[in-house]
């Protein structure tokens, strides 16, 4: 099983992460995690830490001679903002952070759990994204994320091939494809944060050339479209994650939202093994499994909850009212959460892959991938050899 774990704090010596059942054979580029790592600093609308980071990662274990050998890999990304033994506590919780229930939980300080709580331990999850993204990659399995909104503000995505959308997001400030947005964007970024009020938005990601049968569809833990919303609404300040149309399909009629099926015989040596479907509004995903079209995944997240004009709170040493504690902060991260998201959404496919494939090593899925669709290709023609007329519920 692929798995891992983080730690470390906000303001810590580092953020780590262990990646345990990590399949051998995959050669690993650093300087690739670095460059998701400094995507995630970037967007507009970020604070002052983004100005002191320049996150690299180190890969501590797991490799020889740059190629993974099976064992767990262990990340480390130093904080070059450590600091935390010289900070000060909060005395008055900030609305929509963990501050009040966290301190409470743990019969301590509000320091204790802001300091873990922080997305700064998304740049742990980033780097571990990255290198799940270098196991997809030899599978022809691409990621990718962007912004579709900023607060009231929103940004349709502009249609076009991989290659296309992936130029216009690095030509946009904040990762959306359509960057004659920009301005407006940042227009209304400028004028929240000078009222001293922060932002949320959405992000979408999409997944290519996954093959069918990733999840499943026989136990509730196993399903792929409930893993994903829960490895999504797990990443900090996400608060709705839709797949495919979402929230839109309780509204529209049945025949305006499932996906018909079609089948193109010059497609059967791709993954879809010739299944074409003209509309993806399931998103990739029915019955828990990947249908082998692109899944998509939207994350609604919410804006930053430390105001620099701070809404009503409780001195929790006087147990009077007073404003929140206000600690240096972002405007908007919704930039920085489209490649957050983008990098958990990778490592849950990851993870499905090394399941459904099985095996210790790249080669070992590789030779199980083509197996399972020489046999599905064989199975299909059987079927239409045969006549098949199969009744189902
Ligand atoms: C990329 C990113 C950057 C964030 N930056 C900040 C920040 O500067 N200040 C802040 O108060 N919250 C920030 N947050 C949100 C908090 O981490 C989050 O709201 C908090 O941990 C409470 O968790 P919850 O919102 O999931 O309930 C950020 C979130 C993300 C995804």
């Amino acid at each position: 099983m692929l798995r891992y774990l983080t730690a470390g704090e906000s303001h810590g010596k580092a953020m780590v992460a262990i990646v345990d059942g990590f399949p051998a054979g995959v050669s690993i580029d650093s300087a690739a995690i670095d460059g998701e790592l400094k995507r995630r600093q970037g967007g507009y609308g970020r604070g002052g830490r983004q100005r002191i980071e320049s996150d690299q990662v180190q890969v501590l274990s797991g490799l020889w001679r740059g190629v993974t050998i099976g064992s767990p890999i262990a990340l480390l990304i130093e904080n070059k903002d450590y600091k935390i033994d010289r900070m000060d506590d909060l005395d008055r919780p900030r609305p929509g952070h963990g501050d009040l229930a966290g301190a409470i939980k743990h019969l301590g300080s509000i320091r204790g759990v802001l300091e873990r709580a922080s997305a700064r331990e998304t740049v742990a999850r980033v780097a571990v994204g990255a290198l799940a993204k270098q196991l997809l990659q030899p599978l022809g399995i691409t990621c990718f994320g962007y912004v579709v909104q900023v607060g009231p503000v929103a940004i349709p995505p502009t249609p076009g091939t991989i290659d296309q959308q992936l130029q216009l997001r690095s030509q946009s400030v904040i990762y959306s494809l359509d960057p004659s947005k920009d301005a407006e964007v940042q227009t209304l970024i400028d004028s929240v944060g000078k009222q001293g009020d922060t932002l949320g938005g959405i992000v979408e990601v999409q997944v290519h050339g996954v093959p069918f049968g990733l999840g499943s569809h026989t136990q509730w833990d196993r399903k792929l479209d409930g893993r994903l919303a829960r490895a999504v609404m797990s990443v900090q300040a996400i608060k709705g994650v839709e797949i495919g149309l979402g929230f839109q399909v309780a509204s529209r009629r049945g025949s305006q939202v499932h996906d018909p099926i079609q089948f193109d015989p010059s497609q059967i040596d791709r993954p879809n093994l010739g299944f074409v479907r003209p509309s993806n509004n399931a998103g990739g995903l029915e019955a828990g499994m990947s249908n082998s079209q692109p899944i998509v995944v939207r994350a609604a997240k919410k804006p930053i909850s430390t105001l620099a004009k701070p809404l009503p709170s409780v001195n929790l040493g006087t147990l009077q009212p007073q404003q929140a504690s206000y600690e240096r902060s972002d405007i908007c991260a919704v930039a920085a959460a489209s490649c957050i998201v983008e990098n958990v959404v990778a490592f849950e496919i990851a993870r499905a892959i090394v399941e459904k494939f099985g095996g210790d090593s790249l080669d070992e899925i590789q030779a199980r991938w083509e197996l399972f669709h020489r046999l599905a290709r064989q199975k299909l023609k059987l079927s239409a050899a045969l006549g098949s007329t199969n009744k189902t519920d």
